[in-house]
């Protein structure tokens, strides 16, 4: 049976600082999909929303503060990103869906017709870390990987606490005593949305949390090899 895999891809992946580092990720994200394909796997992209989300949500808090119209731009913004993957993708012919899902369903079954399907978010609440988890269920696959821009899960914030370690193997609970359980405000990050966190431990999905800039990593992980990253056992 072909196996499916399902990678969240933290939207500030797309936008290293250099220009040239762009070019290099997207070129190496690319040369994975078609590996990917070549070895007849199924991948399903759920992407973040980045720089255009935290733009997009900020210029739209001026004038309004309704969180779930804050959250629908940042989906606007998560399909935007899904959209250039998509097309780039496309452009070496990979069996790309040729549709942006909205809903996971959606996206479950486009993969069984297809070999990559690109995503973005669905509704308001959550982040695409939940996306990612929920896409995972609906398609049968009993982990998910979260790229994202931080090495593994530390202890505590590593950008505020010198003495924050990193975490190797935890479980699904442990990750819920770093993450909390309250959902992000829009257009908050964590290194887990606490929302895809609850999710995962209710359908039983481990995850692999891993720095998504090294698409080596991914790659490792992609095959079942060991990869440097935060694996979180959910049973
Ligand atoms: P992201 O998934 O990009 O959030 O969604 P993130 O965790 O900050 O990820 P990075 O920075 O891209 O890695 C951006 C915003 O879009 C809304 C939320 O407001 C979120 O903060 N969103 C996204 C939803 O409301 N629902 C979704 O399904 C996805």
């Amino acid at each position: 049976m072909t196996r499916t895999h399902v990678v969240a891809l933290g939207g500030s992946l797309l936008r290293p600082e250099e220009a040239e580092k762009r070019r290099q990720w997207l070129g190496q994200l690319r040369q994975l999909i078609v590996h990917v394909e070549g070895n007849g796997g199924k991948l399903g992209i759920v992407v973040g929303g980045g720089l255009p989300a935290r733009e997009g949500i900020e210029l739209a808090k001026n004038i309004i503060s309704d969180s779930d119209k804050l959250d629908e731009v940042g989906i606007a913004a998560t399909r935007l990103n899904a959209t250039v993957l998509q097309q780039i993708f496309l452009d070496i012919g990979c069996d790309v869906a040729p549709s942006i899902p909205s809903t996971t369903e959606e996206a479950s079954s486009l993969i069984s017709k297809h070999s990559i399907v690109v995503m973005g978010g669905t509704t308001p609440g959550h982040t695409t870390d939940a996306v990612a988890i929920a896409l995972a269920r609906d398609c049968g696959a009993r982990n998910c990987i979260i790229a994202t821009n931080v090495d593994y899960v530390y202890d505590k914030d590593p950008r505020k606490y010198e003495e924050a370690k990193p975490m190797f193997d935890i479980s699904i609970d442990e990750l819920a005593e770093i993450t909390g359980t309250e959902p992000l405000l829009p257009g908050q990050s964590a290194v887990v949305d606490p929302v895809a966190v609850g999710w995962a431990k209710s359908a039983s999905i481990d995850i692999a949390v891993l720095d998504g800039r090294d698409i080596s990593l991914l790659d490792s992980a992609l095959e079942g090899k060991e990869f440097s990253g935060t694996l979180i056992r959910s049973v």
